[in-house]
């Protein structure tokens, strides 16, 4: 009766596909339904796969929001177990008769539970540190259910029902902060659910080839290339799927970094790619001029990028704009109906409502970073290239607060090559995700050769993370501080003060803007 299958109804919540993977690393398959599918609809689909479990996301709402995501309540009546995190947790809570306390005050970041009972918790200690990001929290449960762990904060952190097939957690066993998560969700999928590992993935490689190829059908398609793992992945498959008729558009809009647009050129080469380069630093600039708002600077951004790849289409007749999207970029964007706009990511939200295109080919959009690299080590990529930094698609306007100028990018550029180089020279960049400076727009006074001076505050930023939902700043040696802040204070003669970002995600994001 076909594959296993988990469904994860999706409420919004940022981590929400990241389950769905962590489920599919279990060799069960798992695919990403809207939270408004009826118990019908998964009963029709059910006919096509067997599907074993349930399992609702978190989200951003809290239940008693006015528009708060609801679920067919029939679905809890289908006979199959059901596992609610974060706000699915509060959700079931809620429809079952518990009671869920409106938050006052939020919890993020790593907590730990007490375990008192084991069932769907099997395995694991009495003590257990898990990642927290929640508003709402559940009091009280009905008598038939069975409170399995409860933290100072949060009185039932998980329940439980096996004859209902109802369970909760609060905490997010999907993420890498929970140190043993894959336990719960493998107790889910496979003691409470109990499906099969009948699942492998399969050729990823010919499977986007294929799709690009049919998207594209015989038309000429423009790839939006930036230099990073992605877009370049993107061509790769692309220019594996269709030659000679995909063009590699590289923009140059005046926002990267110090010698970026030549090794752009360098990769393009590498790659075997047709590389045109726009020079758009004067028209980006000039659309930026005076604005503040990052929400703003991102839209702008997406839009004339977009302008300009259908200029460059228009010229050599390309009916498809390709792009190196990822998944944390749409989730972020707020793409799925019931999640929050952290940032609106170029490439997503940041397009205009109207483009000069036949359509987009986004072929790794359901895919995190770390899942784009292991293709693009199988498609033969260098692993310089592979494990380059991430770098915004906004590039440096969203590390310029404020509004952005000349003067601003060159200081921040040359703080960033100081900042990346001594990261890079020291070794302290190992395993980091990304580490880059900041402009901060604050002004301080300081000292120099005797003379009060009143110049730019620099920040450094620096993060490792598995795939951006979550990141810690990273601990690096005092003396490799100390090096770079004597360097940039001593190289750039605007800057007087420099300050290392000590902040996690959540709260914070990666990029300041
Ligand atoms: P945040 O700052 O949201 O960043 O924690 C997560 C990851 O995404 C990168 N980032 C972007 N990438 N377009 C992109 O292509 C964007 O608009 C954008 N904003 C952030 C960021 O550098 C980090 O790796």
């Amino acid at each position: 009766m076909g594959k296993d299958t988990i469904l994860i109804l999706d409420f919004g919540g940022q981590y929400c596909h990241l389950i769905a993977r962590r489920v599919r690393e279990n060799n069960v398959y798992s695919e990403v339904v809207p939270s408004d599918i009826s118990a019908n609809e998964i009963k029709a689909l059910g006919k096509k796969t067997s599907i074993k479990g349930i399992i609702l996301s978190g989200g951003p709402s809290s239940i008693y929001d006015k528009n708060a995501p609801k679920m067919d309540k029939a679905i809890l009546r289908l006979g199959i177990p059901i596992l609610g995190i974060c706000y699915g947790h509060q959700l079931l809570a809620d429809y079952v008769n518990g009671n869920v306390k409106r938050a006052k005050n939020k919890e993020y970041g790593i907590a730990i539970v007490n375990v008192k009972s084991r069932n769907m918790l099997s395995n694991l200690e009495d003590r257990e540190e898990v990642w927290m990001s929640h508003g709402d929290t559940v009091l009280s449960m009905p008598k038939s259910f069975q409170i399995l762990a409860h933290t100072n904060n949060c009185p039932i952190a998980a329940y439980s029902n096996s004859s209902l097939g109802i369970y909760g957690v609060q905490w997010h066993p999907e993420v890498v902060h929970t140190k043993h998560g894959n336990q719960i969700l493998s107790n889910f999928i496979f003691n409470i659910c109990k499906s099969h590992q009948n699942w492998k993935p399969t050729n990823l490689i010919q499977n986007y080839i294929k799709s690009i190829r049919d998207a594209a059908g015989d038309k000429k398609v423009i790839i939006a290339m930036s230099g990073g793992i992605d877009s370049s992945t993107a061509a790769v498959l692309a220019h594996m799927a269709i030659g000679k008729r995909l063009i590699a558009v590289f923009v140059d809009n005046g926002l990267m970094r110090l010698n970026e647009p030549r090794k752009i050129r360098e990769i393009a080469k590498v790659l075997g790619l047709n590389l045109v380069v726009v020079n758009a630093k004067e028209r980006f600039l000039e659309n930026l001029r005076g604005v503040t708002d990052p929400e703003r600077k991102r839209k702008i951004i997406g839009n004339e990028f977009i302008r300009v790849f259908e200029e460059h289409a228009k010229k050599i007749n390309a009916d498809y704009l390709l792009q190196g999207t990822i998944y944390p970029d749409r989730i972020e964007s707020g793409y799925s109906k019931n999640s929050s706009v952290i940032k609106t990511h170029h490439n997503v939200g940041g397009l205009p409502k109207t483009m000069k295109f036949k359509g987009l080919i986004e072929p790794l959009k359901d895919l995190y970073k770390d899942e784009v690299r292991k293709i693009a080590l199988q498609l033969g990529l260098p692993a310089e290239l592979v494990y380059r930094q991430a770098f915004p698609g906004p590039g440096l306007a969203v590390r310029v607060m404020g509004s952005i100028t000349k003067d601003k990018l060159e200081i921040l550029r040359k703080a960033d090559f100081i900042v990346t180089s001594e990261f890079e020279k020291t070794g302290a960049s190992k395993g980091l995700w990304e580490y880059f400076a900041v402009y901060t727009d604050i002004k301080s006074t300081g000292v120099k050769g005797d003379q009060r001076a009143y110049g730019d505050v620099i920040a450094i930023r620096a993060v490792q993370s598995l795939e951006a939902m979550t990141a810690n700043f990273a601990k690096v040696p005092y003396e490799t501080l100390e090096h770079i802040s004597t360097r940039i204070t001593n190289e750039i003669p605007q800057v007087t003060r420099v300050v290392y970002d000590i902040t996690n995600k959540p709260p914070s994001t990666i990029e300041w803007e």
